[in-house]
């Protein structure tokens, strides 16, 4: 990404040459709401970045200036401004407060941000502001960085500041992503584990169905409360269950009857996505991509009539890759209700496939999809 347009602007701004920071967007490639439930997921790193620039300040004030959006604002980090405004800085106030609260002493700063993610499409470019503007801060206030926990800063911002009670996932892979490797990710210990991803003769291909639907964050939480519902009703029956992630499929089979039948729906996914996302790791570790190519058509499946996060736009795209030449593979990822698929594609059939794509999409949807060829990519850090 170019950086030459932000620093040329900062200079101009604030006479002074900047820092640089970086932090990535993310595309799961499995194992999807199943991070809040202390499960498993998948995801890689892409080579999307929200660019910060930035300069320390000798007080506690911070300006923010977003190019892509257009606008600026000024807040004060003694003094906290009021959370879940629904405002584009909610992110940024978010992540500054998060890692006060943890005990970071940072310094006021001025900052300029840019993205080449494209905002609201379920390619993190939210939780890549949050872990771009954590980095910049700690290093500008000459503090280590902790990725784990600037992670966790992340996250704290999305829950407390933005109203979404997202798992880490997102922020996670912002900060630990690994060029080359997809992480396998235990939600609950935070361990993980880097998945070479071993497809020389495959490219990952995200299609855009450019729609957001309304319900995305509203849904998202019910999901989520539909789970907790869930393990304090199979907590009679299982005393030690923590969290889905501790209910075996054959448990769950036994004392399905006991669930109300959306909780039934909704824990049958958790429980056997986490199975899928472990094998997955697997599969894509021997290069066994037919096994691959199934798993991912279960996962969505299963998000679509079982998890009920799919939408009729999401469902043609991975309708029309099933019949597309060389794809291993393809499925909606992230939250869901509008928003991306993730497909693999063999490298000679990826313009046929994308033409083929944007033809039939069209045809049935009435919108041009966006589709982005992307590389698995390392996490945040300073650009020098
Ligand atoms: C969003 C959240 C993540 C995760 C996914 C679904 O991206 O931010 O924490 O729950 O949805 O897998």
């Amino acid at each position: 990404m170019d950086t030459f347009r932000i620093v040329e602007l900062f200079q101009k701004k604030y006479g002074k040459q900047p820092r640089l920071f970086k932090a990535p967007g993310r595309v799961n490639l499995i194992g999807e709401h199943t991070d809040y439930n202390d499960g498993f997921v998948m995801p890689m790193a892409i080579d999307r970045w929200t660019i910060v620039a930035g300069t320390p300040r000798e007080d506690s004030k911070v300006n923010v200036t977003s190019i892509t959006l257009d606008k600026s604002v000024s807040f004060d980090l003694n003094k906290p401004g009021e959370p879940k405004r629904g405002e584009w800085y909610d992110y940024v106030e978010g992540v500054a407060q998060a890692l006060l609260k943890s005990g970071a002493t940072l310094r006021g700063a001025d900052f300029i941000i840019d993205s080449n993610i494209p905002i609201g499409a379920g390619l993190s470019s939210s939780a890549s502001i949050e872990v771009a503007i954590g980095f910049a801060f700690l290093v500008l206030s000459n503090l280590p960085i902790d990725r784990i926990k600037l992670a966790l800063a992340g996250q704290n911002a999305e829950h407390n500041y933005v109203g979404m009670n997202c798992g880490i996932m997102d922020q996670f892979i912002s900060t630990l992503g690994k060029k080359n490797h997809a992480l396998l990710i235990d939600c609950r210990s935070l361990d993980y584990k880097t998945i070479k991803l071993e497809l020389s003769d495959f490219l990952f291909v995200i299609c855009d169905t450019r729609v957001k639907h309304k319900l995305s964050s509203s849904e998202y939480n019910i999901r989520r409360q539909e789970c907790e519902k869930g393990v304090k009703i199979l907590r009679k029956i299982l005393p030690n269950i923590k969290a889905l992630r501790d209910v075996t499929f054959s448990e769950f089979n036994c004392h399905a009857n006991i669930l109300p039948v959306n909780v039934q729906k909704r824990c049958k996914h958790v429980i056997q996505e986490n199975l899928r996302t472990v094998q997955a790791a697997e599969a894509f570790s021997k290069g066994h991509l037919g096994m691959l190519k199934e798993l991912m058509a279960a996962s969505h499946r299963s998000l679509r009539d079982d998890y009920q996060v799919s939408c009729k736009e999401l469902d043609v795209l991975v309708d029309l890759a099933s019949f597309q030449n060389g794809v291993t593979g393809s499925r909606m990822t992230g939250g869901g209700f509008g928003g991306c698929t993730i497909n693999l594609v063999n490298k000679s059939n990826v313009q046929e496939f994308k033409a083929s794509i944007c033809k039939e999409y069209f045809a049935q949807t009435q919108i041009n999809p966006e589709i982005h060829v992307c590389e698995p990519s390392d996490g945040a850090c300073e650009i020098i």
